[in-house]
Parts: C-alpha cells; structure tokens; sequence
C-alpha cells in the first residue's frame, strides 16, 4: 500500500484569520489532540509580526510547550531573521519559509517583492540548516491571485525552483484563494515538475470553490505523495480577501483512504477534534466528514 503524507496546518493557516483569538492553552490542546490522531507532522505557529497577524500571537508559547525532538515535526513559519532567532529560541527543528509567485501578494503579505524575499529567505534558510533545523518552502497563488489574477505556470516553477536551491526539502504550491481546477492545477504542475521532482512537492489547497478534493486528485495523479489540511475545513489568509478555509484534513484522509493510500491517520479521532475546536471558536466545522459522522466522543 503507498503512503500518502498529510501536513496538518490548522493550528497556523487554520487560525491565523480567525476572529475569535484563542490563548495558547487553547492552541496547546489542540495541537495535542492532534498529534493523537496519527498525524506526523502539525504546523504549529508562526513568527511573523503580532501587529501583521494578531492570531499568531503566542507562537514562541505554543512552540516551546512541545517535544520538537520527538516523532512528529512541528514546523512554524518564519519571515525573516528575527522570526529564526525567535523561532530557534523556542526550539524549532523546522521552519517554513513562504514566498509567492505574485508579485502584488508578495508585497500585501510580507512587504516585499519576490526578489527581496528570496534574499531574505537566502538568510534564513542558511541560518536554520547550520543550526541542523529542516526547512520548507511555500509558494502562494500558484494557480491565481487576489489582485492580479491568474498567474503563469512559468513564475510558480521559477519561485518553487528558487526555494528549492536555497535548500528547502519540500515545496508546498499553495492555491491560496481556491481557484485552481484539476486543469489548471495539472498545468500549474506540469510546469513545476519539469524543473522538481514530484517527491518534493507538496499540495496545498483552499477550499473556496468545493475544488480542493478535486485538486488533490489531480495532483495524485501526477505523483504528489503530501498534501497540506486543515482540520474542520478551517483557514484563509488575512492578505487574501475572499479565500475560505484549507480544505478539510478529514476529508482528505477519507479521500485517501477510499483511493487505497495509507495515511496512519484515524479517521474518528480526527472528526473528534475538528468538532473539539468548532466549539472552541463557536461555529460548525467546515467539512462533509464531520457532519456525515457527527460527533464521535
Ligand atoms: P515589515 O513591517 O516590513 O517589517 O513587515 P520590518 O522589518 O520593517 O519591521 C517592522 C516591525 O515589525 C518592527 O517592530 C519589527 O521589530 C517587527 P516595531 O519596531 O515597529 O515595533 N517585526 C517582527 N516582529 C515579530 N516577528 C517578526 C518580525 N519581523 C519584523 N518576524 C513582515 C515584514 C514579514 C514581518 C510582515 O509583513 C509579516 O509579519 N508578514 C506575515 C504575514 C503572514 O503571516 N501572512 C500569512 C501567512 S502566508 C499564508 O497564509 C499562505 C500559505 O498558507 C500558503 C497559501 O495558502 O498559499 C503559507
Ligand atoms: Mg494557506
């Protein structure tokens, strides 16, 4: 049986757009409920700047409270030099960090252009890897954008090809406002794997137009073996006005499992967490998965 890899990043992508801020208490159970579910790897925060993105407040907290020496990784996004030094601080043994292929995003998300952000990524990731920490790599509207557009394959190849040579080990295409189909993210990806092997990529895709399931399909299909969820279906991205949440972790691993791949995930537990933080921020979970079961504790 092929094993397919599921990177949770609710408690980071998932809450960093949440209105409700949670206390790191909070975050904390979640991530623990998470790591019972079989996942192996749970995006645990982010080091950007509290007054960019309030909801990542707390990071270094969550962060230091968990064994990042242990089985499952906890990687955390990291902007520039200062997130590292944080982020080290609190014990990372892996960092994300993420650029885009859209210039306008790039500079509305982290007050750059593409080019000034692989310098400042050059830095970090150098940084991390003498220090022995992992890192990957993030490239944003792989498919369109927020205020351009659709964007060309071409320039989704060109970023994911520059972050590989800084010496990410994963690319992780993010469609970040959900727009791809399965034609236009088998184009995005025909472009990408004619300069990186389709083991080191990753899918990552919102859920905004139902197409995210569909996407992963696709992306099967052209031998991505990990995929970025949510769990609850939660998410978006504060400088991407209209993109709804991740697609949900449990109904990617109910996809999974009904395609024959091993996941290592237990789908009952999962559904017993995404209604566990549905309550924490006052509204139902996102997915089909955790209506179709109900609540299972
Ligand atoms: P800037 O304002 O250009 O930064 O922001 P600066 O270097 O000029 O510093 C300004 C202030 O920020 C200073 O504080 C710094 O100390 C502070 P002040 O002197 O004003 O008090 N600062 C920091 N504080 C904490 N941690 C730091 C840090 N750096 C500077 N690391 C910056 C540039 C990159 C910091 C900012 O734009 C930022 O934090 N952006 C993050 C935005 C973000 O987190 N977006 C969501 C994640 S991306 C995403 O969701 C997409 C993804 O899921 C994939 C997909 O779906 O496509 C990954
Ligand atoms: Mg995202």
């Amino acid at each position: 049986m092929q094993s397919v890899k599921i990177v949770e990043v609710g408690p980071r992508d998932g809450l960093q757009n949440e209105k409700r801020p949670l206390s790191a208490e909070i975050k904390l159970e979640l991530i623990r409920r998470l790591a019972g579910t079989g996942l192996s790897a749970i995006e645990a925060g982010a080091f950007v700047s509290p007054k960019w993105v309030p909801q990542m407040a707390g990071s270094a907290e969550v962060l230091a409270a968990l064994d990042t020496t242990g089985a499952i990784a906890y990687p955390v996004l990291v902007p520039n030099d200062m997130g590292l030094d944080a982020a080290l601080a609190a014990g990372a043994r892996e960092i994300a960090v993420f650029g885009a292929a859209s210039e306008s995003f790039s500079q509305k998300n982290i007050n750059a252009s593409i080019a000034e952000s692989l310098q400042r990524f050059a830095s970090v990731a150098r940084r991390a890897l003498d220090a022995g920490v992992k890192v990957r790599g993030y490239v944003s509207c792989v498919v369109g954008c927020p205020y351009e557009g659709r964007i060309a394959p071409h320039k989704v190849a060109d970023v994911a090809k520059a972050l590989a040579d800084l010496g990410c080990y994963e690319i992780s295409l993010g469609d970040t406002i959900g727009v791809g189909t399965p034609a236009s993210v088998r184009e995005m990806l025909d472009a990408v794997l004619d300069v990186l092997p389709a083991g080191q990529l990753a899918g990552h895709f919102h859920d905004t137009y139902g197409m995210a399931v569909a996407n992963i399909r696709a992306a099967l299909d052209v031998g991505l073996r990990v995929f970025d969820a949510s769990v609850a279906g939660l998410g978006g991205c504060p400088y991407a006005r209209g993109a709804s949440g991740n697609v949900a972790t449990e109904d990617v691993a109910y996809l999974l499992a009904g395609e024959g791949y091993h996941t290592g995930i237990d789908l009952t537990k999962l559904v017993d967490v995404a209604w566990f933080i549905a309550d924490a921020l006052g509204k139902p979970p996102a997915s089909k998965l955790a209506h179709a079961l109900g609540r299972q504790g």
